[in-house]
């Protein structure tokens, strides 16, 4: 293809007619759900992978994530509209590739944008004139601008005449029975009026509605203003449910009445603290990148403090309750349920189950969890694994700790089986009038 070629033309067309060759970078959570999707679609799509286990799943028609069932998987594989790769060189016989590797956060919580350095750096060795690189990992404003394009740019290609850009954030809710990537709106920012144009026809054939925004920061910031938004209403909630600890109101009671409200109020509700790969983390990518223009984002830092703080909370609650009961802390059996950072997932990235346990351990509780959906907790401190919930795990504990509401608890049970128990999720607010356990709410 010459440097005159109509790529918008060449890759409408092959849009259109199903036969862009589509690859996704990072088939985790984000990644595997949208390559499925592509592939329903009629596309033949190419996931990449540095993970040579996932990759192998995949190939053999097996789906590792419980949102995405193996039903879906395996047709698309054995019709060989689906398959998985580790190297990133797959790039070169590819028209489009969307990156969903992971931006986690570094020790000292400043954003860590290794992964889309990573695969920036293998796309921009094998990209070719007439590429769609599309970035879906949430960042702060600029990156697609500051680390896609000058890798583009120093490659010899030219973003807006021989390759594509455009940042479209992901809003995949794991676990949510209603909303997914197909039925869930997609922003996206072009770099160029034409990059706009081919990744909203490419996006539009796997997700029923697109929100075209001016520019790829301005796709950045609607993603970190959705997330940012949680995060603080999360965390002014959970100072509601501090304030009301020291006045001896019962905040599930207030927030119950406040939603009664048609207008104007939007329920959220206290827990043990924030968690999950994407609020207690995306919030500080735009704090961090505040700072390197010397503003201080003061709202975030806020809720990133009381939110943090909630594990801490807790923990102060369970030594209340036990001191109530004539326990110290140190020595006390704890069962915790619910490990996972929301109901009916198996993830436990950043949560805040993970931090209460580690606070307990810290001071002395001798400590066991359950969580139908979490067999072991290998990386943490203390190393545990998951307890059968029964009459006797029960009976062992001094205190039971709710951490995570998960579907598959039988509250009544446990609240009449257990002595004590700290509800940081009013998971007992049905069976109360039944409960013979004491209990100890947020
Ligand atoms: N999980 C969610 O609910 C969710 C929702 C919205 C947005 N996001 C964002 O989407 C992005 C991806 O999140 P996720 O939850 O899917 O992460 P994940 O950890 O589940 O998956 C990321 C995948 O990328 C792979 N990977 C890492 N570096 C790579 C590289 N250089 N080349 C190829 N593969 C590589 C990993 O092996 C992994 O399989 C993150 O930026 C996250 O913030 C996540």
């Amino acid at each position: 293809m010459s440097d005159r070629y109509d790529y918008r033309a060449y890759l409408l067309e092959r849009i259109a007619d199903r036969s862009l060759r589509v690859g996704v970078i990072g088939l985790g959570y984000v990644g595997l759900p949208l390559a499925v999707e592509f592939a329903r679609a009629g596309f033949t799509v190419t996931g990449i992978d540095v993970d040579p286990e996932k990759v192998a799943q995949l190939n053999r028609g097996e789906s590792y994530l419980p949102d995405v069932p193996a039903d879906s998987v395996r047709p698309l594989v054995e019709a060989g509209r689906l398959r998985a790769v580790t190297d990133v060189a797959a790039v070169a016989e590819l028209d489009s590739v969307s990156i969903c590797v992971p931006t986690p956060l570094r020790k000292s919580k400043d954003p860590n944008i290794s992964y889309v350095v990573d695969a920036a750096d293998g796309i921009a060795a094998h990209a070719h004139p007439g590429l769609v690189v599309v970035l879906e990992s949430t960042t702060y404003p600029g990156t697609t601008e500051e680390i896609i394009v000058p890798r583009l740019l120093a490659s010899g290609l030219t973003p807006g005449e021989d390759v594509f850009v455009a940042y479209s954030p992901e809003r995949i809710d794991p676990a949510n029975p209603t909303w997914n990537t197909r039925n869930t709106p997609k922003v996206i920012g072009g770099l160029s009026p034409v990059a706009l144009e081919v990744v909203s026809a490419l996006y539009s054939t796997a997700v029923d509605r697109i929100v075209p925004v001016s520019r790829p920061a301005a796709a950045e910031m609607v993603k970190l203003l959705e997330n940012t938004y949680r995060a603080v209403n999360i965390g002014l909630v959970n100072e509601i449910a501090i304030i009301c600890n020291h006045l001896g109101l019962d905040v599930w009671e207030i927030i119950e009445a406040a939603a009664t409200k048609p207008f104007g109020f939007m329920k959220f509700t206290p827990g043990p603290g924030l968690g999950g790969h994407c609020i207690p983390i995306d919030p500080l990518y735009l704090s961090w990148k505040m700072r390197s223009l010397d503003y201080e984002a003061r709202f975030i830092q806020l809720a990133d403090s009381i939110n943090s703080n909630m594990p801490r909370h807790v923990v102060g609650l369970v030594a209340d309750a036990l001191n109530q009961d004539g326990r110290p802390l140190r020595g006390s059996r704890i069962l915790m349920l619910g490990v996972s950072y929301k109901p009916n997932v198996c993830d436990v990235r950043e949560s805040p189950a993970l931090e209460v346990l580690r606070l307990l351990h810290e001071r002395g509780a001798v400590l066991a969890y359950n969580d139908p959906h979490v067999p072991e907790l290998p990386d943490h401190t203390p190393v545990l694994k998951c307890t059968s919930l029964d009459d006797t795990s029960l009976a062992w504990a001094d205190c039971v700790v709710i951490t995570t509401h998960h579907s598959a608890y039988d509250w009544e049970h446990i609240a009449s089986h257990a002595r004590l128990v700290v509800d940081t999720r009013n998971a007992l607010a049905g069976v109360n009038g039944k409960a013979t356990a004491k209990v100890v709410r947020l």
